[in-house]
C-alpha cells in the first residue's frame, strides 16, 4: 500500500491537536513536518519544540523534512522531539554519509531529499546508508505549487537503482488526484500531500480519494 503523509504546513496551527486527531482518524499513515530555516529556503516555519508538542497527541510516525542549512548539529533536537524519519537535503550537507550515520545512530530512519535541479548522482554510493529518498516535485519553500512532471524520470531512475533494497521513495510537492497516479506509476510509495488533503477540511474524504486515484481501496 502506498502511504499518504499529510504536510502539517497546511494545517491550522491554532488548532493543532484537533487537526492531528482528524488526520489520524482520516487515515493518514505518517505526519510530514516541513521545517524551514529562512536560509536554505525562503520561508520560515517551526522547529523541534513544535514537533515535540505534537508528539504528545498522536502515535502516528513523524516524517521530519529538514529544509535547513548545516543540519548536523540540530539532528539530535529532532530525534529527541520524536521524529521517526529524518530527511536532510543533499544540498545542505558537507558530509552526507556522516549525517546519515548520525541520524541512524539516534535511532531514526535516515533520508535524503533532492531539490528538482539536483541529480541522483548526489546520493551515489550512499544507498546502504539510506532508508528513504525524498524527491522534491516543486522548489522547496511553499505549499500549493504546481507539480513538476520532469521529476518523474528521476523517480523511475531511482526506483531502478534501488531494485530490491529496502528504501522508500517519497515525493513531495503538488501531489493531487491527477499527479498522484503518475508519481506512483514512476515508483513513489510515500506521497506527501498538503493542499490536496487540507483544501476543504474534508481530510478523510481527501485521503481516501488519493488512495482511490492510485487504484487502492
Ligand atoms: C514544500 C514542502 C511540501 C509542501 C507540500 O517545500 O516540502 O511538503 O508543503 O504542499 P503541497 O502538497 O500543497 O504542494
Ligand atoms: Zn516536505
Amino acid at each position: 500500500m502506498v502511504k499518504i503523509a499529510p504536510s502539517l504546513l497546511s494545517s491550522d496551527f491554532s488548532n493543532l491537536s484537533a487537526e492531528v486527531k482528524k488526520l489520524e482518524q482520516g487515515g493518514a499513515d505518517l505526519l510530514h513536518f516541513d521545517v524551514m530555516d529562512g536560509c536554505f529556503v525562503p520561508n520560515l516555519t517551526f522547529g523541534s519544540q513544535f514537533i515535540k508538542s505534537v508528539r504528545n497527541v498522536t502515535s502516528l510516525p513523524f516524517d521530519v523534512h529538514l529544509m535547513i542549512n548545516e543540519p548536523d548539529n540540530k539532528i539530535d533536537w529532532f530525534s529527541a522531539a520524536g521524529a521517526d524519519i529524518i530527511t536532510v537535503h543533499a544540498e545542505a550537507c558537507n558530509n552526507l554519509r556522516e549525517t546519515l550515520h548520525r541520524i541512524r545512530h539516534l535511532g531514526c530512519k535516515s533520508a535524503v531529499s533532492l531539490k528538482p535541479k539536483t541529480p541522483l548522482s548526489a546520493i551515489e554510493g550512499l544507498y546502504d546508508d539510506l532508508d528513504m529518498v525524498l524527491v522534491m516535485s516543486v522548489e522547496p519553500g511553499f505549499g500549493g505549487q504546481k507539480f513538476m512532471e520532469d521529476q518523474l524520470s528521476k523517480v523511475s531512475q531511482l526506483k531502478q537503482i534501488i531494485g530490491s533494497r529496502n528504501i522508500d521513495i517519497e515525493i513531495d510537492g503538488g501531489i493531487n488526484l491527477q499527479t498522484a497516479p503518475m508519481a506512483v506509476q514512476a515508483g513513489a510509495n510515500i506521497l506527501v500531500a498538503g493542499t490536496a488533503v487540507f483544501k476543504d477540511g474534508k481530510y478523510r474524504e481527501n485521503i481516501t480519494s488519493l488512495h482511490q486515484a492510485i487504484g487502492e481501496k
